[in-house]
């Protein structure tokens, strides 16, 4: 059994008098992949959130690294379906971008002024997500399916050990989508990464992650390998589930 990267315990967040996390309880050790599934409005994109400490919890722990996580963000990364690099800079200085939270102030003014030593970093990165080549065209002039290993490439700069993906893959076509979560599933174990991955496709978490939980209505209903979790109709509503059988 790995390490625990990412330690979530009796996770409870609130919106107003309405709380929409009932006590969530999810590990991600170490060099593991693990997919997040659930219906609109269960709470994934919440929990996430609360991970990353940009929701305030009203109950339960985060932990990361087994210390408290309010003195490990810098080892949280966040990959977003929009992705949020800045389009008319380089591919580069997106992935420098990732080493802020550790260099000076004036560096993050001045992007240019990114130290040598962050971008070869930077540049080994890239080189990790397979776009060394892309690394000094401008961010906005790759595809959705390279901006997103650029993403990935800038958490990977930022030395994170956590990586937390909100549909990293939900505007990506069908082999894009692929290589993008195989490239995630592949970090985790190479690098030990502890990534949270949220999917809107049961198959995909089936083929990629190793474990797979399920959120309904705020509460985790399902934990555990794909080959032992069956099927995930739990997770969605009995009208939906018609309507897309009558689709196809
Ligand atoms: N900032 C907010 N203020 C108030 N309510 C919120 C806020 N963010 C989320 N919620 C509510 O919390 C619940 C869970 O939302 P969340 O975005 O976590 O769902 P989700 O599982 O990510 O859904 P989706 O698959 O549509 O992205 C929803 O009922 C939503 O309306
Ligand atoms: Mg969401």
């Amino acid at each position: 059994m790995n390490a625990e990267g990412l330690g979530l315990r009796g996770i409870r967040v609130r919106f107003g008098d309405r709380e929409v996390l009932h006590g969530v309880d999810v590990t991600v050790a170490t060099g593991e992949l693990l997919a997040v599934l659930g219906a609109n409005g269960s709470g994934k994109s919440t929990l996430l959130r609360a991970a990353a400490g940009l929701v305030p919890v009203s109950g339960g722990e985060i932990r990361v690294g087994g210390r408290d996580g309010r003195s490990a963000r810098t080892e949280v990364a966040m990959v977003f379906q929009q992705i949020h690099l800045v389009r008319r800079r380089s591919a580069l200085d997106n992935v420098c971008a990732g080493a802020l939270g550790r260099l000076p102030l004036r560096s993050s003014l001045v992007p240019a002024l990114f130290p040598r030593e962050v971008r070869e970093e930077a540049m080994a990165c890239l080189d990790r997500v397979g776009l060394a080549d892309r690394a000094h065209d401008r961010a906005g002039s790759l595809s959705g399916g390279q901006q997103q290993r650029v993403a990935v490439a800038r958490a990977l700069c930022q030395r994170a050990t956590v990586v937390l993906a909100d549909e990293p893959v939900s505007a990506l076509d069908p082999a894009a989508a692929e290589q993008v979560l195989a490239l995630l599933a592949e970090l985790a174990h190479a690098e030990s990464l502890a990534v949270l991955a949220v999917l809107h496709q049961p198959d995909l978490a089936h083929r990629h992650a190793d474990r797979i939980v399920g959120l309904r209505d705020g509460r985790v209903v399902l934990d555990g390998a794909p080959a032992t979790i069956g099927g995930v109709d739990a997770l969605y509503p009995a009208d939906a589930r018609v309507l897309t059988e009558a689709a196809s």
